[in-house]
């Protein structure tokens, strides 16, 4: 099902200062066809991924934050992003961010119809998420070639994305659900088909290298980098200092994980 991979190369959009992440390589591809195949700089979407490891969910209320929200949080270390679908902002500050803010991997969250499959690729989605499972979210992805990674919480809802094609799972709402044992548990039946999770959901720092030193997980992210409130004042000082927070915490543990 899968191979080792050699170390990837630094894709075209990965900037400089982010040497430090490259010896966080996946210890292995990811099986989903979606996040799995290289783009044209040899790194598949999902090796990016797995290098960011963290993932700020961002709720943007107004266009003219999204580039400056964006560059706050590159700046702290976090090139990886889950622009949610909650606010009429939502898709032109993706599409300034994508146009102004390259670096960042732009991920668009709370996808839940077809139309916005559309939408959201249209203004520069790389890849997307729901908080659930929607058979025609899902397949509409797949018709248009987005990678998706729809919400799970219960073993039947892991069940139904398996059997969609999906790998790359999102854990949600991770935390009030019951955590890293909850998923332990529940993705323990399923473990030889290789699925890996995005835990999202009431995390905070605290958690991050309890989550990152598992093998079930991929990355894992929250709201608390970059919270509504702090980007509404416009504090981006205050979203770096988290940012670079988060990346400290999460390069800690993935370099450790991976010298040993
Ligand atoms: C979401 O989709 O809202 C995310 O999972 C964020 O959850 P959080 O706000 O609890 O971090």
């Amino acid at each position: 099902m899968h191979s080792k991979t050699s170390p990837p190369e630094p894709g075209p959009r990965d900037p400089g200062n982010r040497q430090d992440f490259l010896p966080s390589n996946p210890p292995q591809l990811l099986p989903d066809p979606a996040f799995g195949a290289p783009d044209a700089g040899g790194s598949s979407l999902g090796e990016r991924l797995y290098r960011s490891a963290v993932m700020a969910v961002l709720v943007i209320d107004r266009v003219e934050d999204a580039v400056p929200l964006a560059r706050a949080l590159i700046d702290g270390g976090i090139d990886c992003m889950e622009l949610t679908l909650r606010t009429p902002a939502a898709l032109e500050a993706l599409a300034a961010i994508r146009r102004e803010a390259p670096q960042m991997l732009a991920g668009v969250g709370t996808i839940l119809t077809p139309a916005q499959v559309e939408q959201a690729q249209e203004a520069g989605a790389e890849y997307g998420l729901a908080p659930g499972l929607n058979p025609r979210v899902v397949q509409a992805a797949q018709a248009r070639g987005l990678p998706f990674a729809p919400g799970v919480a219960t073993p039947s809802e892991l069940e139904s994305a398996l059997e969609l094609g999906c790998r790359l799972l999102k854990f949600f709402p991770a935390e009030p659900c019951g955590g890293l044992p909850f998923l332990d548990a529940m993705a323990g039946p399923y473990a030889h088909l290789d699925c890996r999770f995005v835990p999202l959901g009431g995390i905070t720092a605290e958690q991050i290298k309890t989550y990152l030193q598992h093998p079930l997980i991929w990355m894992i992210g929250g709201s608390w980098i970059a919270p509504r409130r702090l980007i509404q004042e416009q504090n981006w000082k205050a979203i770096t200092t988290r940012a670079a927070e988060a990346h400290r915490l999460a390069l800690e543990i993935r370099n450790s994980h991976h010298a040993q």
